[in-house]
C-alpha cells in the first residue's frame, strides 16, 4: 500500500487550513514536515510550534523530518507537539540506536534518512528496528531540486534487504518527486512519496494529488 506525503515547506502559509483540509479531502495519508536548523544543512524552515499550531486542523500522520543536528535533544518535545514518525539524518547523531530508542520510548514510529552520499551500509546494524527509511533523491535542504534516479539503486537495496531478514520497514524517497519521477520510485520499491513543488504549485491541490496517483497507478 503506498502513501502521498506533500511536503509542507511547499505549502502556502498564508491559507495553510484551507490546503490542509484539500488535502484530507483528497485522503492523503501523510503530511512531510521538514525541520532545517541552518547547521546541519544550509536553511531554516519552521520549528515545534509550527508542527503544534497545524496539528489541530488535521488528522494526516506527520512524518517529521528532521534536518537538525542532535536530533536526540528534541525526542520528547516533539512527540508532545504531535508528530507520529520522528525521522533523523544518521550522520546527525553520536548514538543512533539510543535515539531510536528513544523515539519508540515515546511512542513514535521511528525512520532513519540517508543522504545521496550515504550508503545503506551505514544504517545497516539498526533496519530491523526501523519502522521507516528514507532515501534522499536530492541533497536535503531545499525544495525545488532535480530528482537524482541513481539513488533508486538503495531502494533496490533497501527492498532486497528487507526480504532477506524478514524486516518491516516502509521506503520513503523524497526530493524531486512529480508525476513522471515517481513511476521511477514506485519500480524500485519505494512506497511512501513525498512530493513538495510539484504538488503545491497548482492550488487546484486535488487535481494534482491526482495526477500522482495516476502516475503510479
Ligand atoms: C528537502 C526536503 C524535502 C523537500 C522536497 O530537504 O527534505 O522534503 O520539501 O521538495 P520537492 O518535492 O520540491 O523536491
Ligand atoms: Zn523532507
Amino acid at each position: 500500500m503506498y502513501k502521498l506525503a506533500p511536503s509542507l515547506l511547499a505549502a502556502d502559509f498564508g491559507i495553510i487550513k484551507e490546503q490542509l483540509a484539500k488535502l484530507d479531502e483528497a485522503k492523503v495519508p501523510y503530511l512531510h514536515l521538514d525541520i532545517m536548523d541552518g547547521v546541519f544543512v544550509p536553511n531554516l524552515s519552521f520549528g515545534l510550534a509550527v508542527v503544534e499550531s497545524i496539528r489541530k486542523y488535521t488528522k494526516m500522520v506527520f512524518d517529521v523530518h528532521l534536518m537538525i543536528i542532535e536530533p536526540e535533544r528534541y525526542v520528547e518535545q516533539f512527540a508532545k507537539a504531535g508528530t507520529d514518525i520522528f525521522c533523523f539524518h544518521i550522520e546527525a547523531t553520536k548514538d543512533a540506536k539510543a535515539t531510536v530508542d528513544k523515539i519508540k520510548k515515546c511512542g513514535m514510529k521511528a525512520a532513519i534518512a540517508v543522504k545521496p552520499a550515504t550508503p545503506i551500509s551505514e544504517i545497516k546494524d539498526l533496519l530491523g528496528e526501523l519502522d521507516m527509511v528514507l532515501v534522499m533523491t536530492v541533497e536535503p535542504g531545499f525544495g525545488g531540486q532535480k530528482f537524482m534516479e541513481d539513488q533508486m539503486e538503495k531502494v533496490k537495496e533497501l527492498v532486497k534487504l528487507r526480504e532477506e531478514n524478514n524486516y518491516k520497514y516502509d521506503i520513503e524517497v523524497d526530493g524531486g518527486v512529480d508525476n513522471k519521477t515517481i513511476a521511477a520510485c514506485a519500480k524500485a520499491g519505494a512506497n511512501v512519496f513525498v512530493a513538495g513543488s510539484y504538488l503545491f504549485k497548482n492550488h487546484d491541490l486535488t487535481a494534482q494529488v491526482q495526477t500522482l496517483r495516476d502516475a503510479i497507478d
